[in-house]
């Protein structure tokens, strides 16, 4: 992890967010690269979940929600991890994630002081909204996407005439006081989400769960995800939310070891169930095709973490190879494999010489590619030195301009992954990369 956190800052991927004063805890920045990165996972998630479903729609609701949405969901009373402070060197931890002998004894794991005795520590932020600082004016940094889609299901359903089963999906923010904030950006106070809900005639819903199980773990061998870091993890009935019927997580071998990536969640008609009696609003559907029969959808839950995503791609794309062309056995190169679709750059061009006109000729092929793809332009260095830097931005395809280019109108195109150089047309060289890319199989 140190490994990628390093790279992830030199390269401009992640940031410490407020560096300059120390850092915040919890809080990250994403850099030139890491946005691209982040953008495109957004994207492949977006288009998988409502481009390639006929019946899911998009939605980008608030994250202030009125207040009552948050007693309504349980998150006011149930979402709480236990916590223990130690008393002499003020440490503070989450209570199930330190040996149960320290709990007994009472004794701090890091410095052997008395703990206080255990006690419930709601995760969300709180602040006030408006000029009087007072129990009304109580609003709450949202937990979880999800509780926007559930308070608008029934302006879905009227404006864009959804018949169940349906869904919506929403990427965005979601922010928790999280006690331990270790391991990079694998768990943060402010993160982001990418939820669908799916609401499903009750009855149907064993079958919707096990169907969405199905295809969450598609889309990530889809990715090019190396499918030997992925697994399921069934929630046992101490770990199941207060909404859960069932949970099953997808869990990723990270470099701490296996951690869930994504929960895919049975939350009955919970929820909705909730916010009707809460708001005093029928949130039944009235399905119209059967005899105008009423009842409170069930509800199927796909939830992933975006910047837990960002972070299992740049594990999943990181090697250290030993390569010998430079003349030296030992020489290490680190790349990033991504799939061509979520690299940050999609191909760079560079040029063998400034001098020579070999630099404008490299300026009008990067033209050109600009519209259809993600370009870098780099014509500083030695060019091993510069496939080594595009190597470690995880940059798929490199296109180097030299003499017998202008003589004879080719260029040298470099992949990544094995290194090979072949020389294609320039005029080609659009419609090829388009190619690579629709028929890319990740080597190692
Ligand atoms: N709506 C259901 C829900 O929020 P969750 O298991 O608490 O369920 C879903 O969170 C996903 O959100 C997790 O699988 C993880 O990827 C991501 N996530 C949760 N807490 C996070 C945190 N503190 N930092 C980064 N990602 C987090």
């Amino acid at each position: 992890m140190e490994k990628i956190t390093s790279l992830a800052k030199r390269r401009g991927f992640v940031f410490q967010s407020s560096e300059i004063y120390g850092g915040q805890n919890g809080a990250w920045d994403y850099g030139p690269l890491g946005i691209e990165l982040k953008n495109r996972i957004a994207g492949a998630w977006w288009k998988e979940m409502t481009q390639l479903h006929d019946n899911i729609v998009g939605l980008d609701a608030a994250i202030l929600m009125h207040p009552r949405t948050w007693e309504a969901s349980g998150h006011v009373e149930n979402f709480t991890d236990p916590l223990v402070d130690c008393k002499k060197c003020k440490s503070r931890f989450r209570a199930d994630m330190i040996p149960e002998e320290n709990i007994k004894e009472k004794k701090c794991p890091d410095c052997g002081g008395e703990l206080t005795d255990t006690r419930k520590f709601n995760l969300m932020f709180k602040s006030n909204i408006g000029p009087a600082e007072d129990t009304a004016s109580i609003i709450y940094l949202r937990p979880e996407t999800a509780q926007g889609i559930y308070v608008n299901y029934k302006n879905i359903i009227q404006s864009n005439r959804m018949k169940i089963p349906f869904g919506i999906a929403q990427i965005g923010k979601a922010f928790r006081n999280e006690i331990v904030t270790k391991n990079f950006i694998f768990r943060t106070c402010e993160f982001e989400q990418m939820e669908m809900q799916y609401f499903v005639k009750p009855g149907t819903d064993e079958a919707e769960f096990n169907e969405w199980k199905k295809q969450r773990w598609a889309y990530y061998e889809k990715l090019g995800v190396k499918m030997d870091h992925l697994r399921w993890h069934q929630h046992g009935p101490d770990e199941l939310a207060h909404y859960a019927k069932d949970a099953y997580d997808i869990q990723y071998l990270f470099p701490m070891g296996w951690r869930e990536l994504e929960g895919v969640h049975n939350r009955t008609d919970y929820d909705l169930g909730r916010h009707s009696e809460y708001s005093g609003k029928d949130m039944q559907y009235i399905d119209q095709d059967n005899n105008n029969e009423r009842y409170t959808p069930y509800i199927i839950e796909t939830s992933a973490g975006l910047t837990r995503n960002v972070l299992m791609i740049l594990c999943d794309a990181y090697d250290e190879e030993k390569v010998a062309d430079k003349g030296d056995a030992d020489d290490i190169r680190t790349v990033l494999r991504f799939h061509p679709n979520l690299a940050p750059i999609t191909v760079a061009v560079l040029p063998l010489m400034k001098k020579d006109g070999l630099a404008e000729m490299a300026q009008d092929i990067r033209k050109e590619l600009q519209e259809d793809y993600a370009t870098d332009y780099d014509q500083a260095g030695a060019i091993g030195r510069r496939y080594r830097r595009q190597d470690e931005a995880g940059t798929p395809f490199c296109v180097t301009v030299d003499y017998q280019s202008k003589e004879d109108g080719t260029v040298t195109l470099r992949f990544r992954d094995s290194m090979e150089q072949i020389r294609v047309p320039k005029a080609e060289l659009a419609a090829r990369l388009r190619q690579e890319i629709k028929n890319y199989k990740r080597i190692k």
